[in-house]
């Protein structure tokens, strides 16, 4: 019991590092919450500081969902999922309410990703390049995100994969939607924040 305990703990401190916001700070000296959407997360990065560090963000990030689903495996072995699962959706939740920012944290989606990487990589595949057509032809990420996770545990459903991989993709739908209830008002407004090139702090 004590270890399925510590390896949750580790998972959820882990997520709760908020790279997005040290990295833009080591960099640039730049809160990145006083930007853009205000978000931790690698699409602000990208919104604020541009494409590079948008994507080392996002790196970080998803490295956070992917290694605590590792360490699980490495610990209990991989065919017990419900741990690998635990593990993996501790981390989301230490992204998403961080103890190390009074837990505001961020929308919860590369850490997701990162899950995903490592235990439904075909389905995190395919959402991708969903993701990627909707962002590129709205340039608004937030519903590439929002129609992505909706899309997840759907595609474990169709990919006949375990009731409980379906559960998992339930569960990333919710968090990252419930995550996403400021940017679906501002979509429903017609105020969400689109990504470009010239919203960068260095213009
Ligand atoms: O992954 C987060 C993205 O879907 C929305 O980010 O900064 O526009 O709130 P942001």
């Amino acid at each position: 019991m004590f270890s399925y305990l510590f390896v949750i703990l580790i998972s959820y401190l882990l997520g709760s590092i908020p790279f997005g916001l040290l990295l833009t700070r080591l960099v640039k000296g730049v809160d990145i919450r006083e930007y853009g959407s205000g978000n931790i997360g690698a699409t602000n990065a990208y919104r604020v500081m541009g494409f590079g560090m948008g994507v080392m963000v996002a790196l970080f990030d998803i490295s956070k969902g992917y290694i605590s689903v590792q360490i699980a495996k490495q610990v209990f072995g991989a065919d017990v999922a419900v741990i690998l699962i635990i593990a993996g959706l501790a981390a989301v939740a230490g992204h998403n309410w961080p103890i190390f920012l009074k837990f505001n944290g961020g929308r919860g989606v590369a850490t997701s990703v990162g899950i995903l990487i490592n235990l439904l990589p075909k389905t995190v595949l395919i959402v991708f390049f969903i993701w990627l057509i909707i962002v590129l032809t709205t340039r608004y990420v937030s519903l590439g995100s929002i129609v992505g996770a909706a899309l997840i545990p759907i595609l474990a459903i169709l990919f006949n994969n375990p009731p409980i991989y379906v559960g998992l993709g339930l569960a990333i739908a919710v968090f990252v939607i419930f995550r996403h209830r400021p940017n679906i008002k501002r979509l429903l407004a017609g105020e969400e924040n689109k990504i470009g090139w010239n919203m960068n702090v260095d213009k």
